[in-house]
């Protein structure tokens, strides 16, 4: 939510600005700005609601002076309307010092009181612009940035990562962070400050990952970072695992095409070294033995699509390891008194490892005592900065705003846990281990299989759809998760109502939506699944079917059973049950993306949402 970058150096900053801002929008898409200190030692600032195209235009149509310090924000409005005023940056009372915010300033409206109360006057109607007035004053009374910084920090309740530069101080740009983030790029007589490090990728691969309530001032000649109470901390350095290249569009017609071909290398990666002679072995939980194996509860806390990929891992957990799993949306969690004590492992899963209400969950949990583990997909994210241990996703950048890779790289990570864990704990013997681990690295091949000999298919299907005004979607067991995660991308992409429901409840209640021509689609269990599930699922098939419903079913190669009752079959190749969500999943990607795509609508970035959700 909002994207920021911010760069000192030698280079003319415009293009870099606009550059990491376009890496940087799928964090918000309602307005886009920068400002710069010129060579005259001026600040010029433009700033425009709508994509950053309008932006990118505007200021071919009407160039401002460049210069080699500056700071951009591309913006997803939540005080105050997606305007040209309202956009950030922000100035201060004397238009001389400029700030960028991402988060929410809780007590906006106290300050802005108070700061009208003593004479000021405000544009915006946003949050941001209380902070750079403030800023300002404190500025003007001291001279000194980081001092007013420290002073205004003090002073703002909420979440923030706050950017600023002023005109009198060419060459410095200063950044403070609480519970938002805020990475810093290390170049060669530049440095950087981004959201995430899409901003400053392709400059340098060198980042240092700062922590909560830390101030940091980058200049061309270094990085100083300190406590809000001004003692210099030490922050940690990591390289970027992938390239800039891995964040662009190559040749292809959207982000997200390109991230669901990539489906299989997201699998692929993520069991990457962890797997060795039939076994699974994940380094980063080194010397969590103890832990693990003591643990009398799993709570799993996630948000979306993330927490769907953390139903699918209950499954898989339960079943594996016998400790049990409970998986709450995190939004949800801290406001019911929940019970946990240290013997309750909270997994939290994320792919940026931002999501506030996530983070916030995390954070609570861990104040009570519980362990934390984050299955995140962003290197120095807050949320496994927050954690006792962190599994990292390597399904590369994601930047379509809906997730697709992620989820099925969070999925795998989830299986490896619970095999690790299995191990550890007896649960599974080593030769269950084994088919499991084999089961596992047969994915990535027969996710290949999927897009071979369906894409072209389901494309042609949603072509057909284009006009389909609801859609359902029905599961069970493992299949159920995956019916709420195909409704939630068709909802976010096309634009359409669509619902995911359990196939055994549909008796209960949702049969009444059932009308001639409804389209339902239905994940059809394994023949091989237990409980006779697959039978069930025929039955319901039946049972919508004599009600007039089209029936789209993907089920595994050979299963014949569904052949009479179906208008449609996708197939997916045969999978152990537990295994079979996340080849389930590809089909309903792929057909989200072409229904949206057929109605012309724009599948990397959807009306309304931003991909890394930093408010509450
Ligand atoms: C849906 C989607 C969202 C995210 C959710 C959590 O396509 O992308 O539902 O899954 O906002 O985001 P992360 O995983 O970044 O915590």
């Amino acid at each position: 939510m909002c994207g920021i970058i911010g760069y000192v150096g030698p280079r003319p900053s415009q293009d870099i600005l606009m550059s990491g801002l376009a890496r940087l929008e799928y964090r918000g898409y309602d307005s886009a700005g920068i400002a710069v200190i010129d060579g005259e030692g001026d600040l010029g600032m433009r700033k425009r609601s709508g994509k950053l195209a309008v932006l990118r235009e505007d200021l071919a149509d009407r160039p401002m002076p460049d210069g080699t310090t500056g700071i951009g924000h591309t913006r997803w409005a939540t005080h105050g309307g997606p305007t040209d005023v309202n956009a950030h940056p922000h100035l201060a009372d004397d238009g001389k010092l400029a700030v960028i915010h991402n988060g929410i300033i809780e007590n906006f409206s106290e300050l802005k009181s108070e700061l009208v109360g003593d004479g000021f006057a405000f544009r915006s109607d946003t949050d941001t612009e209380v902070a750079a007035v403030l800023l300002g004053r404190e500025y003007a009374a001291t001279g000194d940035m980081v001092q007013a910084f420290r002073a205004v920090v003090a002073r703002l309740e909420g979440a923030f990562t706050l950017l600023a530069m002023h005109q009198d101080h060419p060459g410095m740009v200063v950044g403070a962070r609480r519970n938002s983030p805020l990475v810093i790029g290390l170049g060669e007589g530049e440095n950087f400050l981004g959201s995430d490090v899409a901003a400053f990728v392709e400059h340098t691969r060198n980042a240092l990952a700062i922590g909560q309530d830390q101030i940091v001032v980058i200049t061309p000649a270094g990085v100083e970072v300190t406590d809000f109470a001004g003692s210099p901390v030490e922050v940690e350095p990591f390289e970027v695992t992938w390239d800039a290249a891995a964040a662009e569009k190559g040749g292809w017609s959207s982000f997200m095409a390109k991230e669901v071909s990539e489906e299989p290398d997201a699998v692929a990666n993520t069991l990457r070294g962890r797997i060795r002679e039939g076994h699974i072995e994940i380094p980063e939980l080194d010397g969590m033995d103890d832990l693990l194996t003591g643990i009398d509860r799993i709570l799993v806390l996630a948000c979306g699509t993330a927490a769907y990929a953390g139903m699918v891992g209950k499954y898989a957990l339960e079943s594996w390891t016998r400790v049990p799993v409970d998986v709450e949306l995190a939004h949800e969690f801290r406001y019911r008194d929940p019970v946990l004590s240290p013997s309750t492992l909270v997994v939290s899963i994320s792919q940026s490892g931002e999501t506030m209400d996530t983070l916030m969950a995390v954070k609570y949990a861990r104040e009570r005592g519980a362990k934390t583990l984050s299955i995140c997909n962003t290197q120095g994210a807050t949320i496994p900065r927050e954690s006792d241990a962190v599994v990292y996703t390597h399904a590369g950048p994601e930047v379509a705003v809906a997730s697709t890779k992620a989820f099925v790289a969070q999925i795998t990570a989830l299986y490896l846990l619970a095999l690790h864990v299995a191990r550890l704990r007896g649960s599974l013997s080593p030769e269950q281990i084994a088919e499991n681990v084999a089961e596992l690295e047969a994915i990535p091949g027969k996710l290949s299989r999927v897009l071979e000999t369906e894409q072209d298919r389901i494309e042609q299907l949603a072509h057909w759809m284009g006009d389909t005004r609801s859609v359902l979607f029905l599961g069970r067991n493992v299949g159920y998760p995956i019916a709420m995660e195909g409704a939630l991308k068709l909802k976010e992409l096309a634009y359409i109502h669509a619902e995911g429901f359990a196939a055994g409840e549909l008796k209960h209640g949702p049969i009444a939506l059932i009308e001639p021509g409804q389209p339902v689609f239905v994940i059809v269990p394994s023949p091989r699944a237990e409980g006779e599930m697959h039978r069930k699922v025929i039955s319901s098939i039946e049972e919508i079917r004599a009600r007039g419903a089209r029936v789209i079913a993907i089920a595994e190669e050979g299963d014949a059973a569904v052949l009479p009752l179906a208008d449609e079959v996708l197939r997916i190749p045969l999978a152990a049950p537990m295994f079979e969500p996340i080849l389930g999943v590809m089909p309903l990607h792929i057909f989200a993306m072409g229904l949206a795509t057929a109605k012309g609508l724009d599948v990397d970035q959807p009306r309304n949402l931003a991909k890394s959700v930093t408010v509450e």
